[in-house]
């Protein structure tokens, strides 16, 4: 079965990258992200604009991922296209071109679940490593989501910890927010915490029980603690920005490394995979190899092209469910609240 030569388009749309990737079996030919520049006036994800642009660029991304991979579309085995979680208008989009085309082209439809598909990146050939092995612990860090998964097998997850508020894709964002920093506000905080001091200003860390998170009270704290500050000099946060963020940053990587070390003495697993936008982060990164070195674990990063949300990982994950002959038919619909 293994050496079937099986090609995938996948298609992405669950939030504001539209995306298209052409699998030959685990190989990437291509994976095209379109990032939508609009939110960034409004600070956050508009829906309804997101929408629009998945309708604008749908047809020239799945284009662009058929030309780079330099396959006719006569030759694909099956469709991949993410079902949820995410935007309802946003999985519409995706979720109706891929039905249209598949059936269009006479071939198979795959649904595929966005946060598996975060998990199941790290099968991906290409990366510096042959993919966990099974069981494993897989720390799913995005926008939307932050969970801990008992990978058991390609298509068998147990959620064993999530969060009980904001997501920690959410906690980077809104505090980068409050720091009057362009949306999405994570990737800057990264930037700027690698030139600061982490130390500089601790934050309270939540108490949540068990494999469970909290992000909301971070949040909270730390416009407090800005609010304050600014108060007495209103230069405040231009004067402190890099301790400012290493110190945030320095905060969420503590929350997360805790629950990641629990989870793993609750389970005996010593594998650890990390997925989802925040997952590109410099300072979770770092904290998981030096735990690698320290506890004997298996660190698994994937690369940083598909930590953020991208088709390649939806087309993994359809190669598998095809292989496994789960296929999907005509009468699917988008799911906003998908469990794994
Ligand atoms: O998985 P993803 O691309 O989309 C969702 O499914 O939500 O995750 C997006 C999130 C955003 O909150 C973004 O700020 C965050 O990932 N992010 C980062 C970094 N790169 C992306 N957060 C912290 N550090 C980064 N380097
Ligand atoms: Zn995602």
């Amino acid at each position: 079965m293994e050496n079937k030569t099986i090609y995938i388009l996948a298609i992405e749309s669950s939030c504001d990258d539209t995306s298209a990737a052409v699998l030959l079996n685990k190989k990437v030919l291509s994976n095209v992200v379109a990032t939508q520049k609009i939110h960034q006036e409004y600070g956050g994800v508009v829906p309804e604009l997101a929408s629009r642009a998945h309708q604008q660029n749908i047809v020239p991304v799945v284009h662009q991922a058929l030309m780079r991979a330099n396959i006719d579309k006569k030759l694909l085995s099956a469709i991949a296209f993410t079902r949820g979680p995410g935007l309802l208008g946003s999985l519409l989009v995706g979720t109706s071109f891929a039905k249209s085309l598949a059936l269009g082209l006479q071939i198979p439809l795959v649904e595929v679940n966005h946060m598996q598909a975060h998990i199941l990146a790290h099968f991906i050939d290409g990366q510096d490593y042959r993919g966990p092995s099974f069981p494993f612990l897989a720390l799913t860090l995005s926008g939307g989501h932050t969970q801990i998964v008992l990978v058991k097998d390609y298509l068998k997850m147990e959620i064993l910890g999530e969060t009980l508020d904001d997501a920690v894709g959410e906690a980077f964002d809104k505090s980068a927010k409050i720091l009057g920093l362009p949306y999405p506000g994570g990737p800057l905080i990264d930037i700027y915490a690698q030139l600061g001091n982490p130390k500089a200003f601790p934050f309270p860390k939540p108490r949540v029980a068990g494999l469970n998170f909290s992000f909301s009270g971070l949040k909270t704290s730390i416009l407090y603690f800005v609010q304050k500050e600014v108060k007495a000099n209103p230069n405040f946060v231009l004067e402190n920005r890099n301790d400012i963020c290493a110190s945030i940053q320095h905060t969420i990587v503590r929350i997360l490394m805790d629950k990641i070390k629990e989870a793993v003495k609750q389970t005996g697993v010593k594998h650890v995979a990390i997925g989802g936008g925040v997952s590109a982060n410099s300072g979770i990164r770092a904290a998981l190899k030096s735990a690698e070195k320290k506890y004997g674990w298996h660190v698994y990063l994937p690369k940083l092209e598909y930590c953020t949300d991208n088709a390649a990982m939806i087309g993994i994950t359809g190669y598998f469910k095809f292989m496994q002959n789960q296929l999907t038919d005509q009468n699917i619909s988008a799911k906003a609240r998908y469990k794994i």
